[in-house]
């Protein structure tokens, strides 16, 4: 199975492309429209707000797809910790409805969610990797994330599948609402020139093993900064770059780092600053300065049309709603090679399970 590969976690990063083109093949017709199953959208029409209840790196998927539904569908999101929600739930809307994020659909914090979901008699969706798994089964409706089996402990391919579908999801519930929004957004073209821009990426492997070398070889911590999505993007390479290689890492809010965390910056700590949001692009940038001017070993990933002579890796554009798809190639790798090249187990980190089955 693993063919030429040394690890699961490089196949399946490679496999990115393939997987975000069999979800356009299984969820959108010739015409580039979006099918998805009559009876959720007539659900989601009903609700008055989304609740994405997920872990981990389905977690920080929910976060990038919050977004998508509010803007495309104009229906409001709440993102929630699985093992935080059940145990302190918030003041529910009047007629909510749970997503729930798993790529494995067995997580035990989700479940006990989706229990006392169902006690309440609220409606709940699970979008999972496994369509016979246990929260597939148990949820009122059920959508398959395509991307094949993930062996490797490290989530790559499972957290774009689940965001292209959460983006396909979205822009179907925004034209069943006849919403402007969702109208103009060609989400169909728009994944597929993702795919196009991810096999760019995996194909710059080489450069980004360099950059991996430059930044990580010896330090005991690492810092990922953004703003917006890019944020979201960061909190994702940071459990990337931690779970597989052990350096400490932090996914930060840009803004926030001259708020306390900028004391931690040491000369050469490494700090991966994300440029792909046209609106905050000059203060993350400024914020990359600030922390450069400190000592910090920065690497800047800016999309094409921000970018700016010096940074250090420049992916193709997008929609700033579905940049994550295209900045987390490069993350994934730069962890890959990090964990690599300490001579670690990339696809078995220590202390983890694919799937976390007890709370
Ligand atoms: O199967 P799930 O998506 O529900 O799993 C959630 C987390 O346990 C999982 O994403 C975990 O954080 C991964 N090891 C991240 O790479």
């Amino acid at each position: 199975e693993l063919g030429a590969y040394p690890f699961y976690m490089l196949k399946e990063i490679d496999e990115q492309p393939v997987v975000l083109r069999r979800l356009l093949s299984n969820y959108t017709d010739a015409d580039g429209q979006v099918n998805m199953p009559e009876e959720l959208l007539a659900a989601m029409q009903q609700a008055d707000r989304l609740y994405f209840v997920a872990a981990g790196t389905s977690y920080h998927a929910s976060l990038v797809a919050a977004p998508l539904f509010e803007q495309l569908a104009g229906v409001p999101v709440t993102v929630a910790f699985a093992s935080e929600f059940g145990y302190h739930m918030p003041l529910l809307s009047k007629k909510p409805l749970f997503v729930f994020l798993t790529q494995s659909g067995e997580t035990a914090d989700i479940r006990q969610v989706l229990v006392k979901v169902k006690a309440l008699g609220l409606p709940s969706l699970t979008i999972t990797n496994v369509p016979t798994s246990t929260l597939a089964r148990e949820a009122d409706f059920a959508l398959s994330l395509h991307a094949g089996p993930e062996i490797a402990v490290a989530s790559t391919k499972a957290y774009t599948a689940q965001v292209a579908t959460c983006a396909l999801l979205a822009q179907a519930l925004g034209i069943y609402l006849n919403n402007d929004a969702a109208k103009q957004f060609d989400v169909a073209h728009k994944l597929t020139m993702i795919a196009t821009a991810q096999q760019q990426l995996v194909d710059e492997k080489d450069q980004i093993h360099e950059f991996a070398q430059k930044m990580f070889k010896t330090t005991r911590n690492a810092f990922y900064i953004g703003r917006g999505s890019d944020y979201y993007l960061s909190l994702e390479a940071a459990l990337k770059l931690k779970e597989i290689s052990y350096i400490q890492a932090e996914g930060f809010a840009a803004g926030e780092l001259k708020h306390g965390t900028i004391a931690l910056i040491e000369e050469n700590t490494p700090v991966v600053a994300i440029v792909s949001d046209p609106v905050t692009a000059a203060h993350t940038r400024a914020n990359a300065t600030e922390v450069q001017a400190r000592g910090a070993a920065v690497m800047r990933i800016a999309t094409e049309s921000l970018a700016q002579p010096g940074d250090e890796l420049v992916v193709p554009d997008t929609d700033p709603l579905l940049t994550p798809l295209v900045t987390i190639v490069p993350c994934q790798l730069l962890a890959y090679y990090a964990s690599l090249d300490r001579g670690y187990d990339v696809d078995r980190p220590r202390n983890l399970a694919k799937s976390v089955t007890v709370e």
